[in-house]
């Protein structure tokens, strides 16, 4: 059966990108279904629309101090899209317990990180400053402790002398690219 993907994205949607082309080959068992954004502005939603995808905003901020009912609406939205998989792809919200609960196994997260190591933000800037000789990135499972769920797949990548954050950022994302797509072929076979 081919799985039915819903992305959840807040920014560039690059993850995003690499996820949908990926599942253009017929062989992947997933097809993506739908590219929901926190923001209009996300710049994603139009790359997803280029390649086809339906997209849907759901903006956090009129929910400002009310995270449950924000959690709520995007629920009832994703829902209406009978998505089998919900992959994060620098989907920047932390979901309530209860929200992650209704997806609990089902729902996929790429960290910037050698996880358990740096969890939350700024994850590039604290390997360097530990003097790590290893960054990487990690895809997981969501469970209600942010970024602590079990590592799907994980790829190391070297720490240059002179990196800085911004260039690991940028060999690191190239990684994601990759990574995202193989954890979700797997995930999705699974
Ligand atoms: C990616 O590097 C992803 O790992 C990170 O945000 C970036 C999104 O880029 N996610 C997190 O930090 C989640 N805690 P993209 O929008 O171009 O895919």
């Amino acid at each position: 059966m081919t799985k039915r993907v819903a992305i959840l994205i807040s920014g560039s949607g690059s993850n995003m990108v690499s996820l949908v082309e990926a599942m253009k080959s017929p062989d992947f068992g997933a097809k993506p279904v739908l590219v929901l954004a926190n923001k209009a502005e996300a710049a994603g939603l139009e790359k997803a629309k280029a390649l086809g995808v339906p997209t849907a905003v759901v903006d956090h901020r009129p929910y400002k101090g009310d995270r449950a009912a924000f959690d709520t609406e995007l629920h009832e939205v994703l829902s209406s899209y009978k998505p089998d998989i919900v992959c994060l792809a620098g989907f920047m919200r932390i979901f309530t317990p209860e929200l992650i609960e209704k997806w609990a196994g089902k729902m996929l997260n790429i960290h910037p990180a050698l996880l358990p190591k740096y969890k939350g933000l700024n994850t590039h800037q604290r390997a360097l400053d530990a003097g790590d000789a290893m960054g990487g990135c990690s895809v997981h499972i969501v469970t209600p402790e942010l970024d602590a769920g079990p590592v799907v797949k994980q790829v190391e990548v070297p720490i240059l002398p002179n990196d800085t954050a911004d260039t690991l950022t940028a060999r690191v994302i190239k990684e994601e690219h990759k990574l995202y797509p193989a954890a979700l072929k797997e995930f999705a076979k699974a």
